[in-house]
């Protein structure tokens, strides 16, 4: 079992893949990536993970031609060579290399990275008492929907929250309407039903909150998009978040303000045995994993 590194047709080890510095992944963030999850040796919603890559490519014009060089043969081959069995594969597509300047010169070669590490745990204490988060203003760009590497603003916002004794913030835009954290959706619980921000080009549509659409159903809890202000969020009788890593985590306290009594809520906890069941994997062990 070890971490590896792939880099354009080359696999080896993580500190050995070197790329150019004038790649323009490195001096404009001009590349998408893609983190996905691995159970048991697959990979877990592979198909939406590659269509939501096209879906950014074909946006910012990126031209690597997913139906030639297929990324899902080299991500099964890197799983193996791994042999890591609860992994995730971060991918990363820039645009390629070329003397520094702003227009895309024709031609170019897209690099292709991926790193295959062992799938962090939350920690315990995370998974049973939520998170505290507070809401920050967003200014980011208008195209979150791409899921590019400019996470900037999405750094900054983590580590303000953190520097200010948070475990994360939650985006807020100008008019007053909730978006989503720095790497996670995030959903209301009111009358055990969810709402969750419209799926605009504003938000990353995770792959994460789709299949808990579905989880959802399984369930027997309703789920709807619409506009969750402030306060309301402040108000909501539930609140959690969605992504890849954390699949489905509380949120505890906002603005520090306590929701649901300081303690994930029983639609929070349904749904994550929903999610737990449909994709056929254990819920995540306690232990001391790592804090995210
Ligand atoms: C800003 C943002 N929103 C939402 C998500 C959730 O996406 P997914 O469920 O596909 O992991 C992420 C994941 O990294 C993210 O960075």
């Amino acid at each position: 079992m070890k971490e590896l590194a792939y880099l354009n047709g080359v696999f080896g080890p993580i500190s050995e893949a070197k790329i150019s510095i004038e790649d323009r992944g490195f001096q404009f963030g001009d590349s998408l990536y893609e983190v996905i999850a691995i159970y048991n040796g697959q990979p877990f919603l592979l198909p939406q993970h590659i269509q939501r890559m096209r879906i950014g490519a074909d946006a910012i014009h990126l031209a690597y031609d997913f139906d030639k060089d297929p990324l899902e043969p080299i991500i099964l081959e890197g799983i193996t060579l791994s042999g890591i069995q609860d992994a995730y594969v971060y991918i990363q597509i820039t645009r390629g290399t070329a003397p520094r300047a702003h227009a895309i010169p024709d031609g170019l070669t897209p690099t292709v990275i991926m790193t295959f590490k062992p799938m962090p745990i939350v920690a315990a204490q995370q998974r049973r008492q939520g998170l505290r988060v507070v809401t920050l203003r967003d200014d980011r760009w208008a195209n979150c929907y791409i899921k590019a590497t400019t996470l900037l603003p999405n750094i900054l916002a983590k580590n303000e929250a953190l520097r200010r004794g948070y475990d994360d913030a939650i985006f807020v835009a100008s008019d007053g309407s909730v978006r989503e954290c720095t790497s996670a959706n995030i959903y209301t619980v009111n009358d055990g039903s969810i709402v969750f921000p419209p799926r605009t080009h504003s938000v990353l549509h995770g792959i994460t909150q789709g299949f808990l659409m579905l989880c959802a159903k399984d369930a027997g809890i309703g789920i709807q998009e619409a506009r969750i202000d402030v306060a309301a969020l402040h108000a909501s009788d539930e609140v959690f978040m969605s992504n890849t890593m954390v699949e489905v985590l509380g949120v505890t306290s906002i603005d520090d303000n306590t929701i649901a009594q300081g303690k994930p809520g029983p639609v929070t906890k349904k749904l994550y045995e929903a999610f737990c069941s449909r994709a056929h994997r254990a819920a995540v062990p306690e232990s001391s994993g790592i804090k995210l």
